[in-house]
């Protein structure tokens, strides 16, 4: 990994002191300030649905390919029903949904659900292609806490590629049960999905070759819901930020410019047990966070996101990007603002899983371009899982390079971080853990409701470019005493034909 081109022009470069200075400020980006906001911030449309006949809520999600505009830059890109991005989808706790992907593209592709607990056949990992002119339908009912799930490609070895061109969209759990109404709820009025991600463009194209040190694309554009330069319009004392972390690569350390708190109510899974005040927030790639933020009548103020994520050697950081500083979006209270409820302290009560009762612990060592030293290989099962099992994954990156953990199907929680308990951050329902160098995360998890010996689940780090080069593994969960299945290797599927 240290002897990749870019390490080799790096040290070239030093050899030559003025242009090693000019090589190493080219990599120190610093936005804050510079930023005009001058563009309403987009806010992705709710997918348009209907319940069929058996009673399943329909969506319809095509990927196709098109243009989109960052700034003044009008771009090649792909989207889901449109050019960039796609819409959100919503449905409730109890629902049965169905959706139909139709892959307008001409080359395969998928569409998983990240963070939806669901049959394996379901989720959309890589081995559920789609071929080119197909419609893939999977079904499932929807049966988790309130939450900010999201959903994108997950193709082997091209998921950082149709991410970055623009398949991502949100999808909204809803479940009175897991809510609470003093929260604002009002989708695009006070309740606003923020998908937030950086760009590169370059000779008139979205550049996928953006540098760095073994992270892969890192750009020097922020667009928030595909919006360059986007400001947001607050009408009410408080609004709730759903943020998303949609990059490939960067991390964000989100706080905002005036200095300013703002009190963090969700995590991946779901809201926390207790709200909490904070002035910083970090998201890795793949990772969703829930805030609000209170503004007063008049008030201008920038959400940035600040150097320091994690602590990481001085070429590291400059060369993962964890040294840069980026405005993202000004918020901008109008002069009368209707009034919010108070935002309560404790929100839902989050089970705690009893660590005595897991029946298995699994270790995994994050290095190389590999867990535990072996590259993903489609056809192998990595771990056997019992259905309705408890297990402990002790959880550790030997790298001095990012990562993040990401597991399918399953909300886990943190029973601790380094040995400790874990932040407030981590007290809820996660899955994605950010995962710096020399980290290590003891994650309890349960495998409930869906066992299918033959359709594997993936986890993996979600910096796309790692998750692509192997840095994955499978999982299968089984009937107690069922072995694993054999695994073949992906056929284009889907059906032609009329959407139901
Ligand atoms: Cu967000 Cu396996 O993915
Ligand atoms: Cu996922
Ligand atoms: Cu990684």
């Amino acid at each position: 990994m240290l002897l990749s081109g870019f390490v080799v022009l790096l040290l070239v470069c030093g050899g030559a002191a003025s242009a090693g200075a000019w090589f190493w400020a080219q990599f120190d980006r610093d936005t804050s300030g510079k930023v005009g906001f001058v563009n309403k911030v987009a806010i992705p449309p709710l997918a348009p649905s209907h319940v069929d006949a058996a009673g399943r809520r329909v969506f319809n999600l095509k990927a196709t390919a098109g243009k989109h505009t960052f700034g003044k830059d009008t771009v090649s890109t792909w989207g889901f029903n449109g050019g960039y991005l796609g819409p959100t989808l919503r449905a409730e706790r109890g629902e049965k949904v169905l959706i139909n992907v139709t892959n307008g593209l001409n080359e395969d592709t998928t569409v998983h659900w990240h963070g939806m607990h669901l049959p394996a056949k379901m989720d959309g990992g890589p081995h559920q292609l789609v071929a080119p002119g197909k419609t893939w339908s999977p079904t499932w009912t929807v049966d988790q806490p309130a939450a900010t799930l999201w959903y994108h490609p997950h193709p082997h070895g091209k998921t950082m590629q149709h991410v970055y061109r623009g398949l991502a969209g949100m999808f909204i759990i809803d479940d009175p049960k897991t809510s609470s109404a003093d929260l604002p709820h009002r989708y695009g009025v006070d309740d606003i999905p923020l998908m937030v991600q950086d760009k590169q463009i370059a000779d008139g194209k979205l550049d996928e070759t953006a540098r760095s040190l073994g992270v892969g694309i890192l750009g020097g554009t922020i667009a928030v819901n595909g919006t360059v330069g986007p400001y947001l319009d607050v009408q009410t004392e408080r609004v709730r930020l759903r943020l998303l972390n949609g990059n490939t690569a960067r991390i964000y350390n989100f706080g905002f410019a005036d200095g300013r708190k703002f009190t963090v109510v969700g995590s991946d899974g779901g809201l926390l047990p207790e709200t909490y005040d904070t002035e910083r927030l970090v998201l890795s790639p793949g990772e969703r966070a829930e805030v609000v933020v209170t503004m007063q009548p008049g008030q201008r103020s920038v959400l940035r996101s600040y150097p320091g994520a994690a602590k990481l050697d001085i070429l590291h950081s400059r060369f993962t990007g964890i040294d840069d500083t980026f405005d993202i979006i000004e918020l901008r209270a109008a002069k009368t603002l209707t009034g919010s409820p108070q935002v309560p302290r404790k929100l839902v009560t989050v089970p705690r899983l009893d660590p005595k009762a897991a029946t298995e612990k699994r270790k995994l060592v994050f290095g190389g371009e590999a867990i535990n030293g072996r590259p993903m290989e489609m056809s192998r099962v990595d771990y056997t899982v019992e259905k309705g099992s408890t297990e402990i994954w002790t959880v550790t990156s030997e790298d001095l390079r990012p990562h993040n953990l990401h597991i399918h199907d399953v909300q886990f929680q943190v029973l601790t971080l380094d040995g400790k308990a874990p932040p407030p951050q981590l007290a809820g329902w996660k899955d994605t853990v950010f995962l710096p160098p020399r980290t290590t995360y003891e994650l309890i998890m349960r495998f409930d409701d869906y066992a299918d010996p033959d359709s594997p689940y993936m986890y993996h780090c979600h910096v796309l470019l790692h998750e692509d080069e192997g840095m994955m593994g499978q999982f299968v969960v089984v009937n107690p005493g069922q072995k694993s299945g054999v695994i073949a290797a992906p056929k284009g599927g889907g059906h032609s034909g009329s959407h139901n």
